[in-house]
């Protein structure tokens, strides 16, 4: 399409509308702090504003700097990040800071090209950051932005495939503002983002509000709705596991899991082959005898879809019945559900947690921020 003569670039309209209707008062606008941004871009990354924010602030308090981050423990990390979900982020975080401490004597790396070394950093977190801390003339590609660009180039296809994710990284660095200032380019960049997360929206997008509307193909084409494309499907691999949530007066018992390996490091139940017998395994590796529990619903099987396989959890509600052993190991802990439900662990726990009964006040509070 020819747009009209006088429109103005793609950069400038998106400049302008930020300026008149995009998001304001965001915790980490107007922060120049590399840490601080790095901490909020990590957030953002699968998890929406509302529900970052509260997490940002805390995170921020206790680790005001990239020092106090590097001289902690894993543990206080992923304590602080439970509920936010996606963990390897919160260990990516806390070895990056490590890093930062070590290799670059606490000083932030200077440029995307030597913030995408950092763990957890992929080529558009580092763009962001370059963006926001040092005006860096550097293009993003987050999920929202993918959208955006997709529709406003037509897209075919889905925008994650190879060939096409290339060609969406070149459309990205040939619209970005031409001789932008570092202002314009932090500008621009939030400008990008909060489009794709207020008007260019999967499900109904706001297109009468959009600055792109003048030359967007799939407007155009009333493609809209079919644009991007979803990722084609493939059969995943299907594994099963059972979860003994055994309960001990108002307790429940977790297991630390592995530093590797699916959930590493977060507080999980025990688990035990599907075919197994559970009196017979918590006899034998926990010294417990127990006695089936439970209402219809709580032993309903559970799935979870990893990116690689498909996992289906077959929950085995149990109250222990013998006293407990003296001493558990180091790695199993009963906690109440409060506690458990406050701690490091997985989305699936977390709703066989609730499935045992609801949070109480403390943790409603600290899971809606
Ligand atoms: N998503 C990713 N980065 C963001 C930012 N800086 N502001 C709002 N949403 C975002």
């Amino acid at each position: 399409m020819t747009p009209a003569p006088d429109l103005p670039t793609f950069s400038a309209r998106l400049i302008r509308w930020q300026k008149l209707h995009g998001r304001r008062n965001l915790p980490w606008q107007g922060v120049r702090d590399p840490y601080a941004i790095w901490l909020s871009e990590v957030m953002l990354q699968q998890t929406q504003v509302g529900t970052v924010i509260p997490y940002y602030l805390r995170f921020l308090e206790r680790f005001p700097d990239v020092a106090s981050l590097a001289a902690t423990g894993i543990d206080e990390v992923l304590a602080l990040w439970s509920g936010l979900g996606y963990y390897s982020r919160g260990r990516n975080l806390h070895r990056a800071a490590q890093v930062v401490a070590t290799d670059h004597s606490g000083v932030f790396p200077r440029s995307a090209e030597a913030l995408q070394q950092l763990p957890g950093i992929g080529r558009s977190t580092a763009a962001a950051i370059a963006a926001f801390a040092y005006g860096e003339r550097r293009a993003i590609l987050d999920g929202n932005v993918k959208r955006v660009l997709a529709r406003h180039l037509g897209l075919e296809g889905y925008p994650g495939e190879k060939g096409n994710e290339a060609l969406l990284w070149r459309q990205a660095e040939a619209l970005l503002p031409a001789d932008a200032g570092p202002e314009a380019m932090a500008v621009y960049t939030q400008a990008l983002m909060d489009l794709g997360a207020t008007v260019c929206t999967r499900a109904r997008p706001r297109c009468a509000a959009c600055p792109l509307r003048q030359d967007c193909m799939a407007l155009r084409e009333e493609r809209v709705a079919q644009i991007p494309a979803p990722r084609p499907r493939r059969a995943l691999p299907e594994r099963e596991t059972a979860m003994l949530m055994l309960r001990m007066q108002d307790k429940v018992l977790l297991r630390k899991r592995p530093a590797t390996g699916i959930w590493g490091g977060l507080w999980c139940f025990p688990e035990m082959p599907v075919d197994g017998d559970a009196a017979a395994y918590c006899i034998r590796h926990f010294g417990l005898e127990v006695s089936p529990l439970g209402h219809m619903g709580q032993g309903a099987p559970l799935d979870h879809v990893f990116t690689h396989f498909k996992l289906r959890i077959h929950p085995q509600p149990l109250r222990v019945v013998s006293a407990p052993p003296a001493a558990m190991r180091d790695e199993a802990r009963w906690m109440t559900l409060d506690d458990a439900l406050a701690a490091a662990i997985p989305a699936p726990a977390r709703t066989l947690l609730l499935r045992l009964g609801p949070p109480g006040r403390a943790q409603a509070e600290q899971s809606h921020g």
